[in-house]
């Protein structure tokens, strides 16, 4: 049921506070201040390499993961989208650990990676929000997302808590480790808990980002621009734009630009910066700079002291709270689904069913 929402993607978007709290309810100890995570037959320390495996907005929630499993746990990760994986002959070495995410956990380029890693013999975990789904009962370590179903064909919950069980298996892989102390523990479960909150500021948004979607709504061409775990971000935001505004966008890694896509830019063309203040804040402001400087029109998120240092002169602003960079990846999340939805609406197409797609991509 949709409710008071006009679209389910809407009901879901606003559903993240309380679908994050929960997926986070059942991997982090809120008594102990601790990573708390489903029993399993393995020894998550011996693990000598992660290789993740997905496709679309699941596939950008691993690119996040992978962030924080190097630097937590100081694994290194191999990231590939499904269909492409097998076909490169990757190299999977004994005491690997294998993990797949979907939302449907029945993509059938996913599942197929899946079967083949486990007959390659890897460890095989998945982080799915469909119980009872294939890849779920396939699982050596099944680590659910408790979103509730997916409506709206664009993901947008399910993002937000993979990339809560995320955080709680890089953190608990670099415990078992002995790399992060019971300190750094607490810190890291203390932020996470802090995520609903912050993302409930971040929707507090919402009219904002809706009155500025007239800006965007005329563009041929939109670009994403993010760093670090922004970088997934930026694809991510457009993704979203594409599926249901059917705006051309992509996503680039904001040091990239100046090696190609600087060429597109012109004053047709708004530049979407997701840059929180910290220490690439800097870097970023750059960037922007050799945007504006070709004409470009960029809409910065940000939080309030990077929008004091560099949101003058952009098109438009839109404010975040303040975050830990740990969960700025979920928090910057919403801007980018309510600006997808927004724009969407302005022009009027369907948003929980658009043209081409399906919610579950059954076919290889
Ligand atoms: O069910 P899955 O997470 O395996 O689905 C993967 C993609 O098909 C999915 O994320 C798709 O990209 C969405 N439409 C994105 O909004």
């Amino acid at each position: 049921e949709k409710g008071n929402y006009r679209h389910y993607m809407q009901k879901e978007i606003f559903e993240q506070p309380t679908v994050v709290a929960q997926t986070l309810g059942s991997y982090l100890h809120r008594e102990s201040v601790s990573v708390a995570l489903p029993q399993f037959d393995f020894d998550i320390s011996s693990i000598k390499r992660v290789t993740i495996v997905a496709c679309g907005t699941s596939y950008y929630a691993g690119m996040v993961a992978k962030y924080w499993f190097e630097q937590f746990a100081r694994v290194p990760v191999d990231i590939d989208v499904a269909s492409e994986f097998r076909y490169r002959e990757p190299v999977l070495e004994e005491g690997g650990l294998a993990l797949f995410i979907s939302q449907s956990g029945e993509t059938a380029d996913t599942l197929a990676a899946l079967r083949h890693c486990k007959e390659k013999g890897q460890t095989i975990a998945v982080v799915v929000n469909v119980p009872t789904s294939t890849m779920a009962r396939e699982a050596d370590l099944l680590l659910p997302t408790h979103a509730g179903p997916e409506i709206g064909v664009a993901s947008t919950k399910a993002f937000t808590c993979q990339l809560a069980v995320l955080a709680a298996l890089a953190a608990h892989m670099a415990v078992k480790k002995g790399l992060m102390s019971r300190e750094e523990e607490y810190d890291v479960v203390t932020h996470l808990l802090e995520a609903p909150a912050c993302l409930n500021s971040a929707l507090d948004h919402d009219e904002d980002i809706a009155a500025m979607a007239h800006l965007i709504a005329p563009a041929r061409d939109v670009l994403y621009l993010g760093r670090g775990p922004d970088y997934p971000l930026a694809l991510e935001g457009a993704l979203k734009l594409k599926e249901i505004s059917y705006i051309h966008a992509e996503g680039y890694a904001s040091g990239e630009m100046k090696h190609g896509p600087i060429a597109l830019i012109d004053d047709d063309v708004p530049v979407i910066v997701l840059a929180p203040s910290g220490p690439l804040f800097e870097k970023s402001i750059s960037n922007m700079e050799e945007v504006r400087a070709r004409g470009g029109q960029i809409v910065l998120i940000s939080d309030a002291k990077g929008l004091e240092e560099a949101g003058e002169g952009c098109l438009a602003t839109i404010e975040m709270p303040r975050v830990h960079p740990l969960i700025a990846p979920l928090v910057y999340a919403i801007p980018v689904q309510l600006l997808a939805y927004h724009v969407a609406c302005v022009k009027g197409t369907d948003v929980d069913q658009p043209r081409n797609l399906a919610k579950s991509v059954t076919v290889e």
